[in-house]
């Protein structure tokens, strides 16, 4: 009888646990036949110091997952004992790892960012459900590194706040699917959303509006309740350093010159025309603006012309100092300062602004805002930083080292490649996380349609790039715009299944890339979604 349940037992547990559904899809994986049967009396061994700390995260994850919790040892294990192994190797690609599981040893090697996609290789070997019966690891061996360097997320906390709490779990989602990169858009025009302690305006004034549009623009009118939020200098250190441990590098970005409204509000004489009140329409302004005469932090969406302005060497005394705060924040080598969507109908009417141009024989506006940009970079380079920019940032002539982030299509990644200039590729179709993913969406979305299946086919090297052109490609991201997503739980649910699929885009083989396959490990994925506890959607399945 005993043995007849042993039996029921293993089958049982071949088909929970047997298949080995990682995402994304590693470079090479073998998988053999057999157990590591996991309890929770197994140390985790390691030897090097950035070892203890993989240990240490792999240990909390279990806690965290399945409420085990296992010792950290810093010794030679007894050859007869069933361990984790977990050891540095710095032969190992900067992001390249080994997974090996025998019946005795699950062995973890790399380096130290390595070592961290291999533990969320192993998490995944787990079950994704938090279960109490033994839990078999399959034997295998996985050999591991990513197609691309860059591997992004974006997130726009400017049209709606997100609280620290849920910055740690977007991060922790980042990690989760080996990605590297949190493009952090911390300034709007609905709102400034970081500490600046030399311009205290910009965060008493600047994230606060008093209502906003409700409903999809133009709106039914504003809800007239006040909304705002910022993250002090102290919260963004702490969520920096959370990144950094999970080997993820924040990028900040600071908009300019256009999306500036909160800014302006803020400092009013940033603008061309200080004493010019903040035009919203009638039909969208809260009670509380139709009182104002003055800056406005905005209060619908959209592309607004008071921006900073380009005559005034005062603003860029400004930025710079903001630069300066901001530079000891986020030890990353990159800065973004946005550079889309800057109408050019104040610059076209500003004295100071036509005087700059007369003086630096600029023919147009769109080489003012050339010039913008390229003092920004200038002044970047010099504290060690590297510029990204939207692909706007290419009319009137690129800055000299600038990256660009292309996202209206994919003319302005192919364009700068080919001016050899590195480029990261974000383009609104398919990879805005804002666009819907099912054609019956009953929450509001902004137009497009983005499915499942559009991300997954995604290639980030354009057609038109030669192979060495190609090499200026250094990844993608996906954006996340936040007019429609009020909540931490819509963003989850616009954000997933779909950062699966870019995950493996990003990080699995070209040649491995195969939609069935990805499906079938995607119901795996499914479950372990409500095990990380986010929302997601779920009309794919
Ligand atoms: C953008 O979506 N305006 C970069
Ligand atoms: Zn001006």
């Amino acid at each position: 009888m005993r043995a007849f349940t042993l039996f029921l037992f293993c089958i049982f547990s071949f088909s929970l646990y047997a298949q080995v559904h990682i995402i994304p899809q590693p470079s090479n994986i073998s998988i053999q036949d057999g157990y590591f049967i996991f309890n929770p009396k197994i140390n985790i061994y390691y030897k090097e110091k950035n070892a203890s700390e993989i240990a240490q995260y792999l240990s909390d994850q279990l806690k965290n997952l399945y409420g085990v919790q296992l010792n950290i040892k810093n010794a030679e294990p007894d050859p007869s004992e069933k361990i984790i192994l977990i050891s540095e190797d710095l032969s190992f690609p900067k992001e390249g790892y080994e997974l090996t599981v025998t019946a005795t040893t699950i062995q973890l090697k790399g380096t130290a960012n390595g070592l961290f996609y291999a533990v969320q290789s192993l998490l995944q070997l787990f079950p994704a459900e938090r279960i109490t019966t033994t839990i078999l690891i399959p034997t295998l061996q996985i050999v591991d590194n990513p197609r691309f360097q860059y591997r992004g997320l974006h997130l726009d906390v400017g049209r709606h706040f997100m609280p620290v709490s849920f910055i740690k779990k977007y991060i922790d989602y980042i990690a989760f699917h080996k990605m590297n990169y949190f493009h952090w858009h911390l300034t709007e025009d609905q709102g400034w959303r970081i500490e600046i302690k030399k311009y205290p305006n910009l965060t008493k004034i600047g994230s606060m509006r008093n209502g906003t549009i409700i409903g999809r623009y133009p709106g039914k009118g504003n809800d007239n309740i006040k909304y705002g939020g910022f993250y002090t200098q102290e919260q963004v250190k702490e969520i920096v350093k959370y990144a950094s441990d999970r080997f993820i590098t924040i990028i900040p970005e600071i908009e300019l010159p256009g999306h500036s409204s909160a800014a302006i509000a803020s400092y009013p004489s940033l603008s061309c025309f200080p004493d010019e009140p903040t035009k919203i329409l009638e039909n969208m302004i809260s009670e509380e603006s139709k009182k104002s005469k003055g800056k406005l932090v905005q209060e619908t969406w959209g592309v607004f012309d008071d921006v900073f302005c380009a005559g005034k060497d005062a603003t860029f005394d400004f930025l710079q100092n903001v630069i300066d705060e901001l530079i000891l924040l986020f030890p990353g080598k990159y800065f973004h300062v946005g550079g889309d969507e800057c109408p050019k109908a104040n610059w076209k009417r500003c004295p100071n602004c036509q005087q700059r141009m007369k003086e630096n024989n600029l023919k147009d506006e769109h080489e003012l805002q050339s010039y913008f940009i390229q003092r920004m970079e200038k002044y970047l380079n010099q504290k060690g930083k590297t510029l990204i920019g939207w692909d706007e940032i290419l009319e009137g002539g690129l800055a000299p080292k600038a990256i660009v982030m292309s996202w209206r299509g994919e003319a302005g990644g192919i364009a700068a490649a080919k001016e050899k200039h590195e480029v990261i590729m974000t383009p609104g179709n398919p990879v805005y996380f804002d666009h819907t993913q099912t054609r019956t969406e009953d929450s509001v979305t902004i137009g497009g349609y983005n499915p499942l299946t559009k991300v997954y086919a995604y290639e980030p090297i354009p057609k038109e790039l030669t192979e060495e052109e190609a090499k200026y490609v250094l990844g993608a991201q996906a954006n996340v715009w936040t007019e429609y997503m009020k909540n931490e739980q819509k963003i989850e649910y616009m954000l997933f299944p779909r950062l699966s699929a870019l995950s493996e885009v990003l990080w699995s083989p070209k040649e491995k890339r195969n939609w069935n396959d990805f499906e079938n490990r995607l119901k795996t994925q499914y479950k372990r979604y409500p095990l990380l506890q986010t929302n997601y959607s779920k009309p794919y399945f």
